[in-house]
Formats: structure tokens, C-alpha cells, sequence
């Protein structure tokens, strides 16, 4: 890969130069940029973000922290952060922390170092010190705070209506998965569910589960193991959902008619199943947008009103759940 050095030796000009002509800066003369966009073109140079950055002391550069990239509801919350930063010409460097604070760490020592000017995180991580002190706006996504910036889906909101729908189509003795107890998002879906249950005096039997992809059959099978009988499943996301799915078909369940299901985050590929998921839907496209929105008026020292926004959540009825006996 080219360096500037090359550029500055084809042109026949100085390191300095050359680096004033590429960053903008002071004087160049009209011949002496045609020979060094020329030696550019020729030698196929790309200028150095970060050196770019640190000489026009104004970098473009993002950070961006998911907790699990592969959980399929994590890459369209970095759609929607990407799209909206990218139109406003800034550039996303992406953190993937695998639900450990140190790799979250890590990539926030990385991004400093890279002179990111603003940060996004979806960290799992109940801990937030480590985002205390940092010398750049940070919004929270995915997660609500009281120190912070932050952009959240109602889980409250939709929990209960998971509990709501499932209660109205019948179901009897349902089963709650609830997610990683360290998770706000999971404590609130779960919170919502069980007020609903308990209102409206419907037996119910908990387990905890994972969000995690490679847990989700692990946590299809205990259920069944434990709860053979239960009629209908609040899965804690569509992943889980997607393995309950799988492992009733197995035991030779019909659905929705043994077994009503409601996943939660409705994420692309759960219209695909078999039969189509029914699912809360959060806006994870537009929560990405959002936090992006929020995080770019903090970096123009701009007032924000709301500070915590909250988006609201839907019920998404598909398949796997009975169509409700409507009483005309
Ligand atoms: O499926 C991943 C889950 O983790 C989502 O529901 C999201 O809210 C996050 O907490």
C-alpha cells in the first residue's frame, strides 16, 4: 500500500506538502497539487484516517458497541446508527464486546486511540463507570439511563402485551422465559409479562434463559423437559423463539393449536419461519437512527430536550399464535 513518503517522492515534493494538500491546509501551489493528485491517482494512495484526523484535529470517525453480532437484532440497530451517520459524512468503527466488559474495554481504549469524536453503546454491561470521564458524547442505546443519553424500546410495554395477547387467545398455563437477569431489557419484558399474568390470574411458570444464539436449543429442550404441558410460550427473544418453535415441532406439537408462541425483537427472519412468528416487534432500524440522530446534536454542543427517548414497541401477529374468537 502506498505511503505519503511515495507520493511525496513521485511528486517531487516534500512529506509536508504533500499532507498540506491533502488535508487543505495552508499553501500549495496550483502545479504542485496537479503533480500530487497525479502521483495520488497513479499510486492508488488512501490518506490515513486517523492522520487525516489528527492534523485537521476534526476527525469523522464513530464508535459503535454491540454486545452479541451474532444475535440478528444487533446488525439492524448498526443499520440504522450507519445509514444516519453516513449521511451526515461521519464514519462507524463497530465493537463487538461478546457480552464481556473486557473486550468492551478494549475496543473503547481502541476507539480512543483512533480519535473517535462520539460513542453509541448497547452494552449489556450493568457496570457503565468505564463510560464515565469519556472526552466525547456517548448515547446508550438498547438500554435506558439516568447519567446518560439514551434511545430504548418500551419493555414494559412489551412484556404486557405479549402476556395480553397470549391471555386473549386462550392460553392457560404459559410459560415465561426470561432473559439474562443482568439485561434491563430483559428484567422489563419480564416485569410487564408477569403484572399482566398476575392481573389477569393466569398460571404461569418461569425460566431464565439466554439471549444467546448457540443457547437457544439448550433452552427449547428444558423447557419441554420441565413445563411438557404449557400451552403457551412469552419467549424472552426470536431466537429462543425460533429453537421453541423447532423442538415443539419435534415433540410433535401442532402450532398454534397445542402451543401459542410470542417471540420479541421481530427480527427479519422470523416472517420465514414455519409457521411465521408472531413477535413484539421493537424498532431496532429506527432506535440505530435515533441514537445516531441524538449523539450528532450532542457533538454540535446542540440543546437536547429529551434526553431518553422511548420508542414503542408492536405486536406483530403472525402464525404461531390462534387467531382471537372475536364475539360479533
Ligand atoms: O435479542 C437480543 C435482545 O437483546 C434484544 O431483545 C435486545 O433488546 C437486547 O436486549
Amino acid at each position: 500500500m502506498a505511503t505519503i513518503k511515495d507520493v511525496a517522492k513521485k511528486a517531487g515534493v516534500s512529506v509536508a506538502t504533500v499532507s498540506r494538500a491533502i488535508n487543505g491546509k495552508g499553501y500549495v501551489h496550483e502545479d504542485t497539487r496537479k503533480q500530487i493528485d497525479e502521483a495520488i491517482r497513479e499510486l492508488n494512495y488512501k490518506p490515513n484516517e486517523v492522520a487525516r484526523s489528527l492534523f485537521n484535529k476534526k476527525s469523522r470517525l464513530i464508535g459503535l458497541i454491540l454486545p452479541d453480532i451474532r444475535n440478528p437484532f444487533f446488525p439492524e440497530l448498526a443499520r440504522g446508527v450507519e445509514d444516519e451517520m453516513q449521511e451526515h459524512g461521519f464514519r462507524l468503527i463497530i465493537g463487538n464486546a461478546d457480552e464481556k466488559l473486557e473486550k468492551e474495554l478494549d475496543y473503547i481504549e481502541t476507539f480512543k486511540q483512533n480519535n473517535v469524536i462520539g460513542l453509541i453503546s448497547a452494552s449489556t454491561n450493568e457496570v457503565l463507570s468505564h463510560y464515565d470521564n469519556l472526552s466525547f458524547p456517548l448515547v446508550l442505546l438498547d438500554r435506558t439511563s439516568v447519567e446518560h443519553p439514551s434511545v430504548y424500546a418500551n419493555g414494559l410495554d412489551g412484556g404486557r402485551l405479549a402476556a395480553k395477547e397470549l391471555v386473549s387467545r386462550g392460553c392457560k398455563r404459559i410459560s415465561v422465559l426470561k432473559g439474562p437477569v443482568e439485561t434491563q431489557t430483559a428484567r422489563d419484558r419480564f416485569k410487564g409479562a408477569v403484572d399482566e399474568l398476575y392481573t389477569a390470574n393466569v398460571h404461569f411458570d418461569v425460566m431464565t434463559t439466554s439471549f444467546a444464539f448457540q443457547e437457544a436449543e439448550y433452552w427449547a429442550k428444558e423447557l419441554f423437559s420441565k413445563y411438557p404441558d404449557t400451552d403457551g410460550v412469552i419467549a424472552s427473544n426470536d431466537v429462543v423463539a425460533a429453537a421453541v418453535l423447532h423442538e415443539a415441532h419435534r415433540l410433535g406439537k401442532q402450532i398454534p393449536e397445542d402451543l401459542q408462541i410470542i417471540g420479541y425483537d421481530d427480527i427479519p427472519f422470523s416472517q420465514f419461519l414455519y409457521p411465521p412468528l408472531s413477535t413484539i416487534r421493537q424498532p431496532a432500524y429506527d432506535m440505530g437512527r435515533e441514537a445516531a440522530k441524538l449523539l450528532i446534536k450532542l457533538m454540535d454542543g446542540k440543546k437536547v430536550e429529551n434526553k431518553n427517548i422511548l420508542l414503542p414497541v408492536q405486536f406483530i401477529e403472525r402464525q404461531t399464535t390462534r387467531k382471537v374468537e372475536r364475539d360479533d
